[in-house]
Order: structure tokens, then C-alpha cells, then sequence
């Protein structure tokens, strides 16, 4: 769906959304997860030649477990991938799929373990970086560990792929918190963010292709009666 035929909205009205999917409907929020990390997949697919070699960085909330389920679907479709975590899993969902991941075998790269050469030669060999890192949940200016990541993915010169937001960026004031990923496609879901029509914030998008993840929409009135 193209961005400029749809509504813009703010965190807390895809907060509401998620919560009327999730509570309302019984779509269980894994689910929402798969079906993010899905399409996040099917856009990294998209880029020709088609990549071989991603790397995908992965925060510890539901936006690094919105990365670790496209990491599945790459590693499945023969893509060669590693995952740059940060830390314990913060969320049920991300839990589960660092759990999947590990027992598929696929790496799983502690950043702050990283010595700089293995960063260095990580991030010049893959041809797409997967950014996982925050999505709506970034509540404050980047700290550490996190500005050094999103510093290299940028001096990477790699095609990014953003997850729902670039990280680092405020969904509803496009501001930049100190520092944010510089994306080529940002593949972010239900509805483009408030934030995404200030100039600064089209930096860090790059190109925006709004996913659907099972998630109705605020132009789907539901009937009352059938
Ligand atoms: N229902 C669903 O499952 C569903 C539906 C749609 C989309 N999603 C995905 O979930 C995302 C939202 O997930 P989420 O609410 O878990 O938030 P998140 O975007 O994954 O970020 C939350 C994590 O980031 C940390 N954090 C935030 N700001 C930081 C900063 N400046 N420096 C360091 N750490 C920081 C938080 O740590 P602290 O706890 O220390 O603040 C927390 O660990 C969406 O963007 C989308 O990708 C999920």
C-alpha cells in the first residue's frame, strides 16, 4: 500500500490499535510478530542482486524481535545471517524467537562481546543490515551501547533496512534522540508514524512501504450488526 493514501498515526493510536487486535479480536501479539518479521523478509528479498549476506541487529524489545523473526524467514530462504543482539531478550515474543534462532543455529552476536575488527569485518560483508534496534519504544536520547551500533550501521554505506521506524527516531515528533539509522526502506506497520512527515524524519526512512500485520487499520469500521 502506498504511503501517501494513508492516514497518518501516532504511537499511542497504534498502541490502541494493537491493544484492540490483541484483546479484542484474540490475535495473539505473536502472530503481529510474524507477520511483521514476514514482510520486513519479503523486502530484503526485494533488492537485486538479491542479497546473500544480511546482517540484522536486534534491540532487546518487540521491534528486535520484529528483526529476529525476519532473520528466520531469510535464514530459510538460504539467506546467510547473523544477529547483533544487545542483551537479554526483553519481551516474551523476542525471547521465543532468540530461542528459535539459536536452535536453527544461526549466529547470535552479542555487540558489547564484539571485538572492533569482528564489527568492522561483520558489517563490510553482508549487503544488507536488517535495523531492529527500537521501533516505537524509544523513550528517550540513545545511550550506549546503542549510539555506536546505529554510528556504524551508518558509516556502513549498507543498504538498511529499518524495522517499523529507523532506530532512533520519534514516531510522532520525527525528531532525532542524539543519533537514528539512516534506512534505505523503512518497512513499518499498520500506518506510516506521525513523526514521518517532518524533513529530518525522510532522512532516516528513506523509502517507506507500510505492511500489513493483521492489524485493522483506523479506515476499517467494523459493523455493529451483520
Ligand atoms: N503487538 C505487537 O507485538 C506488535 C505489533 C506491532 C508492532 N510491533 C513491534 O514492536 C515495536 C514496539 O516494541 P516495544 O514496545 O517493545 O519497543 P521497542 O521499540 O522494541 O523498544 C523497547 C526497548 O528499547 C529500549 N530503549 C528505548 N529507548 C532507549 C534508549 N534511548 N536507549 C537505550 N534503550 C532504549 C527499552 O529499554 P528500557 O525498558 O530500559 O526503556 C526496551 O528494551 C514496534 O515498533 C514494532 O516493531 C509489535
Amino acid at each position: 500500500m502506498s504511503e501517501s493514501s494513508m492516514k497518518y498515526l501516532s504511537s499511542h493510536q497504534l498502541r490502541v490499535l494493537d491493544r484492540r487486535a490483541t484483546q479484542k479480536f484474540g490475535i495473539p501479539a505473536i502472530l503481529l510478530m510474524e507477520n511483521a518479521g514476514r514482510a520486513v523478509a519479503e523486502e530484503v528479498l526485494r533488492f537485486r542482486p538479491r542479497p546473500s549476506r544480511v546482517l540484522i541487529f536486534a534491540g532487546r524489545g518487540n521491534n528486535g524481535g520484529d528483526g529476529l523473526v525476519a532473520a528466520r524467514h531469510l535464514a530459510v530462504r538460504g539467506v546467510s545471517c547473523a544477529v547483533i543482539y544487545f542483551g537479554p531478550p526483553a519481551t516474551a515474543g523476542s525471547a521465543l524467537q532468540f530461542r528459535i534462532l539459536g536452535k536453527m543455529k544461526v549466529p547470535l552476536l552479542l555487540w558489547s562481546a564484539l571485538p572492533a575488527r569482528r564489527r568492522k569485518a561483520l558489517l563490510a560483508r553482508c549487503e544488507v543490515i536488517v535495523d531492529a534496534i527500537f521501533g516505537l519504544g524509544v523513550s528517550r536520547d540513545v545511550e550506549e551501547p546503542y549510539r555506536a551500533a546505529i554510528e556504524a550501521i551508518n558509516r556502513s554505506r549498507k543498504p538498511v533496512v529499518s524495522v517499523d521506524i529507523p532506530s532512533g527516531l520519534d514516531a510522532d515528533t520525527g525528531r532525532v534522540m542524539g543519533v537514528a539509522v539512516r534506512a534505505a526502506r523503512t518497512v513499518t506497520f499498520v500506518a506510516p508514524k506521525l513523526g514521518f512527515r517532518k524533513p529530518s524524519a525522510r532522512a532516516a526512512t528513506g523509502k517507506v512501504i507500510v505492511a500489513d500485520i493483521s492489524v485493522l487499520g483506523c479506515r476499517v469500521r467494523l459493523r455493529k450488526k451483520v
